[in-house]
């Protein structure tokens, strides 16, 4: 019985209960649809910490790209000599800070030019040895399934906790080499279950050239260090994420480890915690990782905004990285040798009613629902979804209709679009998404549909948005919808 409990427990995305859930099925719009917590937030203002720049980005990456130089360049002259040890541990950190580029460029939301995104998340990727077509989809599933168990295929601390795994991953020693040969086995065309039930066989190509292409680097690497008798190339690839990565997994374990299972609020299974500024530099805001969860399309530089603006809906920030561990290390304890049902609860705030929550921002939910069916002028009926005043320029409102579930959309003037109100990927409600650029980001994993054609152009959706005909009539915005 005693042996039972301590047991490892499954958490693979098929295991023994065959639970998981793929990306077809008819039911991820029940689990996915108004199931997470979601606070109160005025749209217009979450609309402003919402917006996308090059500029803060730009400085962002510049600094990080001189800081990589400059430590490189001096870990190179220190070579040979005892000055080798914290002049690599400096670059081998500020290289492993790849990770949290890699995460902020995933999501497509630190600069405003889509190429800028694409080229520094697959660039971010190899650094931090996370294949990209591979981690791009892991993500999205981790961020539908938060701390789910069997769904989230991300889970950092699995039950009963695994002390020794924790401690070696401070540099990498336990989960790195799975990792690597998780790269080789996809280079060879051999996914495994888990990962086939969150990359859709459409990706999978790419992610097999594009590991066959980490494989050829590290090759060429390796040969050049046997060639010269020397691993100091391998020093400045591959082994960075090993001896560098204390940092990482120093706060990439405040995000959620020690924290509730199963839940669907972000509040009881993510922290947000105060760091000093250096490392919250390295760490690109990821610090408010409740307000990540919560609303990843706000970009890593408008995080402490949205923290102030949500803070009286969240449990209280920890105010160092001491108190997290002060508090996480004794449950993890608990978890691995006690109780691995432990878990810490967080204390949460009254709610607030003030206006709509974000996941309510839909006609017949928010006084809009005034349908008037207009004479025909094309084939299908021409419905009446809103004044043009309810609809500010560059926005998205939701609309219900016959029980199926729309998005309209301004673009600048009175270019109106409509679609289907529910995103190809997981069912999300569009309504609550970001305009930008002529396109619609989706609220949960950040892909985007060209409103005018509902074409899918940002991973990971990858089916097209079905359109509708809209236009303004006198004051009022119509959509022309099928008999
Ligand atoms: S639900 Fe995943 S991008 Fe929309």
């Amino acid at each position: 019985m005693l042996l039972n409990k301590f047991a490892k427990r499954d958490y693979s995305l098929v295991g023994k209960a065959q639970n998981a859930v793929a990306l077809n099925d008819d039911l991820i719009e029940e689990r996915v649809e108004g199931t997470w917590w979601s606070p109160d937030i005025p749209r217009k203002e979450l609309k402003a910490l919402m917006v996308r720049s090059d500029g803060p980005a730009l400085f962002h990456f510049g600094l990080w790209i001189l800081l990589l130089i400059a430590s490189g360049w001096l870990a190179v002259l220190s070579w040979g000599t005892w000055w080798a040890i914290p002049a690599f541990l400096t670059f081998g950190t500020i290289y492993s800070s790849a990770d949290a580029r890699w995460h902020e460029c995933g999501h497509g939301t630190p600069f405003k030019t889509r190429w800028l995104n694409e080229f520094f998340y697959h660039v971010s990727s190899f650094m931090t040895l996370r294949e990209a077509h591979l981690w791009r989809w892991s993500h999205a599933r981790h961020h539908t399934d938060t701390i789910i168990v069997m769904q989230d295929p991300e889970i950092q601390v699995m039950r009963p906790a695994d002390l020794l795994k924790i401690m070696g991953d401070f540099f990498w020693l336990y989960s790195g080499p799975s990792e690597v040969l998780r790269i080789v086995r996809h280079a060879l065309g051999r996914p495994d279950a888990n990962v086939r039930t969150y990359v859709p066989e459409t990706v999978r190509q790419k992610m097999y050239w594009s590991s066959r292409i980490y494989v050829a680097i590290f090759i060429a690497f390796g040969i050049w260090s046997y060639a010269i008798g020397s691993f100091l190339p391998l020093m400045f690839i591959g082994l960075p994420r090993f001896y560098g990565g204390w940092l990482h997994q120093l706060l990439g374990l405040t995000q959620h480890a020690g924290l509730a299972e199963n839940t669907r609020d972000h509040r009881q299974n993510t922290r947000t915690v105060y760091i000093n500024p250096v490392f919250q530099y390295l760490y690109m805001n990821m610090n408010y990782h409740i307000e990540h969860h919560v609303i990843p399309m706000v970009p890593f530089h408008a995080l402490p905004k949205l923290h102030q603006a949500i803070m009286a809906q969240t449990p209280p920030p920890y105010t160092s990285l001491w108190q997290v561990y002060k508090e996480m290390i004794p449950a993890l304890i608990k978890q691995a040798y006690e109780n691995p049902d432990h878990h810490i609860v967080r204390p949460l705030p009254a709610p607030v009613v003030t206006e709509l929550p974000l996941q309510e921002r839909v006609n017949g939910q928010n006084g809009h629902q005034t349908l008037a069916e207009k004479p025909q002028t094309s084939a299908g009926t021409w419905v009446e979804v809103c004044a043009v005043d309810d609809l500010d320029e560059e926005e998205v409102i939701g609309f219900d209709h016959n029980g199926k579930k729309y998005a309209v959309y301004r673009l600048q003037g009175d270019n109106f679009y409509a679609s289907d109100g529910l995103c190809t990927h997981e069912k999300v409600l569009l309504a609550n998404g970001l305009v930008l650029d002529g396109c619609i980001e989706c609220p949960m994993h950040n892909g985007r549909f060209d409103v005018a054609t509902g074409k899918a152009v940002k991973p990971p959706v990858h089916e097209d948005l079905k359109t509708y005909p809209a236009e303004r009539r006198g004051d009022k915005v119509f959509i022309n919808l099928p008999e």
